[in-house]
């Protein structure tokens, strides 16, 4: 795979990691850029042998937004008719292995909703998150108004939206917006210990957990309820259940084969 704006690298043969590269515009995201990650990250997905991803970006920021200059010229013409964001953007919906956005500095706009669109945030103590679109007489355009409700609540969402101000790494974990927070030069030791822990389980419930938990923001109750309880029942089936229980009972680890 050959890319231009972002890099990328894999961990242990299991763990694909995506570093967004574009350091002098603090990771200012383009078209090219977000059609690299999908790329990348569908090649990761189908890679038998990769059991988790790790996006991130430099120690000043994971992303500082859409690319300003490129949209600054952009009519309404242009983003309707050219399906902007639809488009391209949001390839990482697709992917079905876990995805895990490591945040150092800025992650603002679309980079806050890039880490959003990511199953779990860990942020490094320098972490920044922010809404501003308001300042640039827009509103969030890739999920931020739909998914920062859901991790933070109404309240708090509103004053990101509304103000445009940014969270700290410490706000960010006290709301729900990120799971843990890590000193800056353990950001990707942790993220990767994270990500290795996840390789070795069943891939089958990996990702029967991961769509789970994604259904939660998709339906009622019952009915998540419901599918969590079907894809619950359909892992007796798997040579992975048998094991992880096998091991438990005789008190050893388990190897799972993802079968
Ligand atoms: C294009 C950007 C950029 C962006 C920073 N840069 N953010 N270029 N698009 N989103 C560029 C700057 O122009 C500058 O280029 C270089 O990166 C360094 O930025 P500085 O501003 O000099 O750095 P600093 O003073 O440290 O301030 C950092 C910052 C600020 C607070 C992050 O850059 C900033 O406010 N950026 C914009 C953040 C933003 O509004 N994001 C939302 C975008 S809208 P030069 O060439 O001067 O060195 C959006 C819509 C999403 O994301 C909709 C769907 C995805």
């Amino acid at each position: 795979m050959n890319f231009e704006l972002i890099d990328v690298r894999t961990e242990a043969g299991k763990v694909g990691i995506v570093t967004l590269n574009r350091p002098k515009q603090l990771n200012a995201l383009n078209d090219q850029l977000m059609s690299e990650l999908g790329e990348a990250l569908k090649a990761f997905d189908a890679d038998p042998a990769i059991g988790c991803m790790i996006i991130t970006g430099s120690e000043k920021a994971f992303a500082a937004g859409a690319d300003i200059g490129v949209m600054a010229s952009y009519s309404f013409a242009d983003v309707y008719k050219g399906d902007y964001i639809t488009r391209n953007w949001e390839q990482i919906r697709t992917i079905r292995k876990p995805v895990i956005a490591a945040v150092s500095g800025f992650a603002l706009g679309g980079g806050c909703e890039l880490a959003m669109m990511c199953d779990f945030i860990i942020a490094a103590d320098n972490a920044r998150f922010g809404q501003p679109e308001i300042k640039l007489g827009i509103i969030p355009g890739a999920g931020g108004t739909q998914r920062l409700p859901r991790a933070v609540g109404k309240s708090k969402a509103m004053d990101m939206a509304l103000t445009g101000r940014m969270m700290d790494a410490t706000e960010a974990e006290r709301s729900g917006l990120v799971s843990r927070i890590v000193a800056l030069d353990k950001l990707m030791e942790e993220s990767l210990g994270a990500a290795l822990m996840v390789c070795d389980y069943g891939q089958l419930a990996v990702i029967a957990a991961k769509e789970s938990v994604n259904r939660a923001f998709e339906s009622g109750l019952s009915d998540g309820v419901m599918f969590e309880r079907r894809l619950f029942h359909a892992l007796f089936s798997t040579q992975d259940q048998k094991e992880g229980m096998d091991a438990f009972v005789n008190k050893r680890k388990a190897v799972f084969t993802h079968s």
